[in-house]
């Protein structure tokens, strides 16, 4: 069955105390507002810095509905790499999910299809869950070329996966002109490309299992607009960047389904 998600992407924000306070204020906000659906309906995801995991996982624990991801991992196991996080690293945290391919890492850190392949694949022979980003710039949809690129970048890091590994996987869509601009996609544009998504899972993967994955749209989500947009038949949640960091707004979000 396909799960609703409200995943929040803390990008750069937070030190370990204002961390630890985000989460506490979350989860007591949600035992006074628990939301509609179970756990296994309906997941909430912080997705924190790579000092905040291993606290984060250990917060959480108690709230099965509740789930932690990293925002990003290196596309090497291991070895002489500095400053770099592997996916056991990950995983020893006790994170469940991991970031893959957000544009902010695509734009300035030259991330391309093939290191975001690998990463998914590594990320998924430990059990973590990727959530893959894809998402046009401005100019690509002014020119008419968005379901093109979203395609391309789906196609270049996803398709070599085998039904198995693919089930696994969530897919984020992220229109780079609205991350962070207070420009949100119009629930008809975000429709659109979630179904054109899903149409692309189907004709590779078969329906039965394009139903069965969650697509987030991210983009300029807050807790005014969350409703519209999860609405929507193929929009199966969000990915929260800057309303994710105000625990009443991510609350409202995650009540929003
Ligand atoms: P904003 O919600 O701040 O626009 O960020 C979206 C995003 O990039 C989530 O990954």
């Amino acid at each position: 069955m396909r799960k609703m998600i409200a995943a929040g992407n803390w990008k750069m924000n937070t030190t370990l105390e204002e961390g630890k306070l985000l989460i506490k204020n979350i989860l007591d906000g949600l035992m006074e507002n628990p939301p509609r659906q179970q756990a296994g309906e309906l997941e909430v995801i912080f997705g924190v810095p790579y000092i905040t995991l291993p606290m984060a996982s250990t917060m959480v624990k108690e709230n099965p509905q509740v789930h932690i991801a990293a925002q990003n991992c290196y596309n090497k196991e291991k070895g002489a790499y500095t400053g770099e996080i592997s996916v056991d690293m990950i995983k020893s945290t006790g994170a469940e999910y991991v970031i893959i391919g957000h544009s902010e890492r695509r734009e300035y850190f030259n991330e391309n299809a093939d290191m975001l392949a690998q990463k998914v694949d590594l990320t998924l022979s430990r059990e973590l869950i990727p959530i893959f980003c894809c998402g046009e710039k401005l100019e690509i949809r002014e020119a008419g070329n968005h379901f093109d690129v979203v395609k391309q970048q789906i196609e270049g890091s996803l398709f070599h996966l085998d039904a198995d590994a693919m089930k696994k996987v969530v897919i984020a869509y992220e229109p780079i002109w609205a991350i962070g601009t207070g420009v949100t996609a119009s629930p008809g544009q975000a429709q659109e490309m979630h179904a054109h998504i899903r149409r692309l899972l189907v004709n590779k993967f078969g329906k039965e299992l394009a139903d069965d994955i969650s697509i987030l749209y991210g983009g300029s989500v807050n807790a005014k607009n969350a409703n519209e947009l999860f609405l929507q038949p193929d929009v199966d949640g969000g990915l929260v960047g800057g309303a994710s960091l105000k625990a009443d707004d991510f609350i409202t979000i995650i009540n929003s389904f």
